[in-house]
């Protein structure tokens, strides 16, 4: 049952089939260069694309545009106090502003990271202050068809055999992602984040959690880990950082917010450091790059995040169009995730050989098919990795209706209806860092 009500709309329209193939020619079949406008469903992303609450927009008047000292700064951090149990907070422009700010402080060339699976943002981070970054992801995250519940645990096994590789001093931090975007939204359970924590404190190093979806991953510990049915999910939220001596925040996923982000952390030092970091890149700790509006936005948002009934409604819409999309024949990474479905576009084109981006192809067909913009996670986006062909719609929050969710997966039983008519694609323009190139490169279709 949905626990909100439309305020204020947005018209949107589908072009016609014509305008569609010309948009998409004209953006060289690549989504991220399609006018927003050209777009009926605009699954991109779910981050700062979601839709506020009356009581953010309220508390937007509020904002207190002090260059220092601002008061709205003073109710983000109680926010934070509160729902994450952390003293001391940076803001940021967004969660890569973290990463900047936390890392810079953390890091040293030569020093290595595990993580679960590095965020793109966080790896380019790591990599900028000179260190390597290293995913250490649960060997379940392998299996697209296993139902296992936390298919985004840490592999505490692959962390221990790396310390060994590299030495404990190598290690300064370990990272967890809460839920682990880049193994298709899975959640980590409580019993991962407490053996993370351990493994860190037993090399001696620091704990971070990157938290952008922190309200989610409590919704599936609650769900899904004994022992938890009975806690509430904002209990469970601040449960998740008990262990942790950092963490990094995306505003733009769990706090709400179309734009903002945070760094929090106990230690009185990192935090002196990391606002003298925040001054250079971001702005007076008070306000990092934020306008006192948007801070207030955050503060709010952040609460309703562990507020009943939002999360459920959230995780369980993001399951419900995966629902759609099996019932419609659609090959679905599994189990949903928090945020968005994963569809198997080596499944769907298994005629298009890696090198010409299956999934790419998919993203293109969708748009073709019915005007739903997903984003390709696989060759494409991550070049030279074996990653599967994996294509993301994500779910903005409290955005789209039941009808929108039947229309996305109309148009994906249209194109696996005609798979085989699809052909593969090639790069004739990419930007120099490859790393890079699936924001802006250039494709066509392959001539045969
Ligand atoms: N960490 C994770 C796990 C993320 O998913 C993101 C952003 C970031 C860090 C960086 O946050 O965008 O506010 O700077 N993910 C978006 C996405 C962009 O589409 O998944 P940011």
């Amino acid at each position: 049952m949905k626990s909100y009500k439309a305020k204020m709309v947005e018209p949107i329209e589908l072009p016609s089939r014509e305008e569609r193939e010309a948009a998409l020619e004209r953006a060289g079949y690549n989504a991220f260069n399609l006018d927003a406008r050209d777009v009926y469903i605009d699954l991109l992303t779910d981050s700062g694309t979601g839709t506020m609450s009356a009581e953010q927009w309220a508390a937007m008047i509020r904002g207190d545009e002090a260059y220092a000292g601002s008061e709205s700064f003073a109710r983000l951090a109680e926010s934070v106090r509160d729902v994450m149990g952390f003293e001391h907070v940076v803001p940021t422009h967004q969660g890569r502003g973290a990463e900047n700010v936390l890392y810079g402080v953390l890091l040293e060339d030569g020093d290595v990271v595990p993580n679960n699976s590095h965020f793109d943002t966080t790896r380019a981070h790591i990599v900028n202050q000179g260190a390597e970054p290293v995913d250490c992801p649960s060997p379940a995250a392998r299996d697209p068809n296993s139902t296992e519940s936390f298919k985004g645990n840490f592999d505490i096994d692959a962390g221990y055999a790396l310390v060994e590789e590299v030495g404990a001093d190598a290690v300064p931090v370990v990272v967890l992602t809460i839920t682990n975007n880049s193994v298709a939204g899975q959640p980590v359970s409580m019993a991962n984040i407490r053996a993370t924590a351990e493994f860190a404190r037993d090399i001696d190093a620091m704990f971070v959690i990157d938290a952008c979806r922190f309200a989610e991953n409590a919704h599936f510990i609650k769900t899904h880990e004994a022992g938890y049915e009975n806690r509430s999910v904002a209990e469970i939220a601040r449960a998740q950082f008990e262990h942790a001596d950092a963490i990094t925040m995306s505003g733009k996923k769990d706090a709400l917010v179309n734009i903002g982000g945070f760094a929090a952390m106990r230690d009185e030092t990192v935090f002196e450091h990391a606002k003298q970091r925040a001054i250079l890149y971001e702005g007076f700790p008070t306000y990092g790059g934020l306008s006192g509006r948007d801070i207030e936005a955050m503060a709010v948002g952040l609460r309703e995040a562990v507020t009943p009934p939002y999360v459920s409604d959230r995780v369980e819409q993001v399951a419900e169009l995966g629902d759609l999309l099996v019932e419609a024949g659609v090959p679905v990474y599994q189990p949903t995730g928090g945020h968005a479905v994963y569809l198997d576009a080596g499944e769907v084109f298994p005629h298009i050989p890696k090198d010409e981006f299956p999934g790419q192809e998919l993203v293109c067909a969708l748009y073709l098919e019915g005007g739903v913009r997903g984003v390709e996670l696989g060759g494409f986006a991550f070049p030279g990795t074996d990653r599967p062909d994996l294509v993301r719609l994500a779910l903005p929050r409290r955005t789209y209706s039941r009808e929108h969710l039947e229309h996305v997966a109309e148009t994906a039983a249209k194109v696996m209806d005609s798979a085989g008519e699809y052909g593969g694609l090639e790069i004739v323009e990419e930007p120099p860092m490859k790393e890079l190139r699936h924001f802006s490169a250039r494709l066509e279709p392959v001539s045969n």
